[in-house]
């Protein structure tokens, strides 16, 4: 058995000794935290942690690796519950267009946007779309995201979502980290269905859902309601068929307007909605009654200079706020999650306690692995960053665009 202890932790982060769903509302500023404390680790699992003072001594060397944290903080990896982390090429020239005061709607209408991430995924092929996508999520392992949730949805039709979710599926096999798949068959109506929306959905529905069961390629299923997308009862009808195949639903929702997207993500009992941009009362009133976690996506706010989403608003409401990347070429081509930590406290008000606490437990949650996931917790994955020597957790976010990540574990092994 291989032993780690990582020693004189200056501060060790969102700890706690069983599995937590969720966090809620204003306890979310609540961060259990221990100074001057130790983590201890056996093969790829946590096994104990505590107060420096506690720490009983050492009984058995044998295969024992001791680091030293002195000045340091440990805190738990991100977990990243809504990418679209695998896509073929980029699309610089639509944020000049953007720049040049065209609107994400506009670039859509005239067959930019997903159409033209599908146009390239089409042509791109399993291995070349595995090779990017590998090296692209190696990154982020190294800024500290230590699970991620992957959608297809750059396919739109059966022969290429099957290529996006066996290139996933490849990716769960081999990276270090945990990987969830998501089909989002609903991104788009591909050019060829533009008269006949019905006939898409009936193709998602009769063909690629039960194809995509049969091949076990997906965990959960998303649909993108929106104005020019789907509609809230397209987007009901779709993800009530994903259930019957044994996929949870999952939504974006109320991202460019008022959509309906979050009541009919409610409706369904959705893990997540996701974006919520455009959120008031009656969208917070329907989260409220249910299980649905709200996941805020920073960096597509920021990127395409949409309102903030009411996250002070649905924190009073007890709402469990999640935060994700949305990694994708068009509306965030970022996946580091301390900036979207950073842009959040910033732009949204929330503190730093509330934003690891998004972007752990609740993420984790919104991501089907709390149990193993999320926290620093005996029995969970040995999935933990060690930062460089820092003042404080505060510092971390207010040293806004830096890397203070000085290493990596996951599952016990070090990766930078
Ligand atoms: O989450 N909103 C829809 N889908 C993605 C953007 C996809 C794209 O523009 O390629 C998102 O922002
Ligand atoms: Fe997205």
């Amino acid at each position: 058995m291989k032993k780690l202890l990582i020693k004189n932790i200056k501060l060790l982060v969102q700890v706690e000794d069983s599995p937590k769903h969720v966090v809620r509302g204003l306890s979310m500023n609540i961060l259990p935290c221990i100074e001057n404390a130790y983590l201890a680790i056996e093969n790829d699992t946590i096994v104990d942690y505590g107060s420096m003072s506690d720490w009983q001594g050492i009984s058995d060397w044998s295969n024992l690796e001791i680091i030293d944290a002195e000045g340091k903080i440990v805190l738990p990896t991100f977990c990243d519950s809504h990418t679209h982390a695998v896509y073929a090429g980029s699309r610089e020239q639509e944020y000049v267009d953007r720049l040049h005061g065209l609107t994400y709607q506009e670039i859509a209408l005239r067959g930019g946007g997903i159409l033209n991430s599908a146009a390239r995924m089409g042509t791109a092929t399993e291995e070349e779309l595995y090779t990017d996508a590998y090296a692209r999520i190696q990154k982020l392992i190294r800024l500290g995201t230590g699970a991620i949730e992957i959608k297809s949805g750059y396919g739109l039709s059966l022969e290429t979502e099957l290529k996006m979710l066996r290139v996933i599926q490849r990716l769960k096999l081999n990276l270090p980290i945990a990987v969830k798949a998501t089909f989002l068959g609903a991104h788009a109506i591909p050019p060829q269905y533009k008269d006949d929306r019905e006939g898409y959905i009936d193709l998602i529905c009769n063909e690629m859902l039960p194809q995509i069961h049969t091949e076990q390629l997906a965990d959960y299923c998303d649909v993108f309601c929106e104005e020019n997308y789907f509609t809230p009862t397209e987007t009901i009808r779709i993800l009530s068929v994903a259930k019957n195949y044994g996929l949870q639903p999952k939504a974006h929702a109320n991202q460019l307007a008022y959509s309906g997207g979050v009541q009919a993500g409610v409706k369904v009992d959705a893990v997540s909605v996701d974006h919520l941009e455009y959120v008031g009362d009656t969208e917070i009133e329907a989260l409220k009654k249910s299980n649905t976690v709200p996941t805020i996506l920073p960096g597509a706010q920021y990127f395409l200079g949409l309102p903030n989403p009411p996250v002070r608003a649905m924190l009073e409401a007890d709402l469990p706020i999640a935060i994700a990347s949305d990694y994708n070429p068009g509306s965030c081509p970022n996946g580091n999650m301390w900036w979207m930590l950073q842009h959040a406290c910033v732009a949204y008000k929330i503190t730093p306690n509330e934003a690891f606490n998004a972007s752990t437990i609740n993420s984790a949650y919104a991501m089907g692995i709390s149990q193993t996931h999320g926290s620093i917790c005996p029995g969970k994955k040995a999935n933990f960053i060690i930062t460089a020597p820092v003042p404080s957790l505060n510092y971390l976010l207010y040293n806004f665009g830096m890397n203070n990540v000085e290493a990596v574990y996951i599952k016990g092994e070090k990766q930078i």
